[in-house]
């Protein structure tokens, strides 16, 4: 079986997780969370390379405001253990998104973990925080347009690789495969240009749910599409 090197997921249903179980949303997240961990160890057995999740978008601070605390509660305890995963996995974070917008303590540990992880190399897990892909795009073109100002970029000098540069995820290949869970079939603002060419697969399961299992049915999925674009394949073993 062909394991895509880059995979990108959009970890929904935890809010749903919850309900049915008579419970409050916020302990959907909370699984959610271990399950992000899971997944992680997952990926990195399986030889998976790159591996971009969608924590929190750009929309979701209109969310009602004690659940966007407990998700911004839950980040802060997940860069904890996540200094713990990132040693068992050989795991080199780097979050993606504009995290000005975060409290101050959170931004310190997102830079400490990137540090204390920078030279790792099983694992690249990206972490997508107050992103939103527009957002990314308006980011990029002011610092593109400040550099042509600044006469270092000039605009015949413009080309894809060059706009690439820009993006929070300069240097990471394209992913080859999205996994979206809970039976929604949007992007959700979610990697505009680096999904150009990528294979999508939805799945009815909710977030908390998510296994192994379920991740090798994503890359069975994949593996039965015939894809003519979109970069090379590695051959590898599950
Ligand atoms: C995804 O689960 C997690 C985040 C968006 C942070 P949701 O909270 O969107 O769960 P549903 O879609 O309401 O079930
Ligand atoms: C997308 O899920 C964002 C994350 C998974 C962080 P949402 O559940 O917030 O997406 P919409 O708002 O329903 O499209
Ligand atoms: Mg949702």
């Amino acid at each position: 079986m062909t394991i895509p090197q880059h995979i990108a997921i959009i970890m929904d249903g935890n809010g749903r997780w919850a309900k049915a179980k008579g419970m409050p949303r916020n302990y959907g997240h909370a699984q959610g969370s271990k399950t992000v961990e899971r997944i992680c160890e997952d990926a990195y057995r399986m030889g998976i390379k790159y591996l971009t999740v969608y924590a929190f978008s750009t929309e979701n601070w209109s969310r009602p405001k004690d659940e966007v605390e407990a998700l911004m509660k839950l980040l802060r305890g997940y860069m904890k253990t996540c200094l713990k995963t990132a040693e068992k996995n050989d795991m080199k974070i780097r979050v993606i998104g504009d995290i000005s917008r975060l409290d101050e303590d959170i931004r310190n540990r997102i830079q400490e973990l990137e540090e204390a992880t920078k030279n790792n190399g099983g694992l690249n897990f990206q972490i997508a925080i107050n992103y939103g892909s527009r957002d990314e795009l308006v980011r990029s073109v002011r610092r593109l347009a400040a550099d042509v100002q600044d006469r270092k970029l000039f605009p015949n000098e413009i080309d894809e690789a060059c706009v690439e540069s820009y993006l929070d995820t300069y240097g990471i290949p394209d992913p080859e495969l999205l996994i979206r869970t809970s039976g929604e079939q949007r992007l959700s603002n979610y990697l505009l240009w680096q999904l150009a060419y990528t294979e999508f697969y939805f799945t009815d399961v909710l977030w908390p749910d998510f296994t192994k299992e379920e991740l090798v049915k994503a890359i069975e999925y994949f593996n039965s599409r015939d894809r003519r674009f979109g970069g090379v394949k590695e051959e590898q073993n599950v």
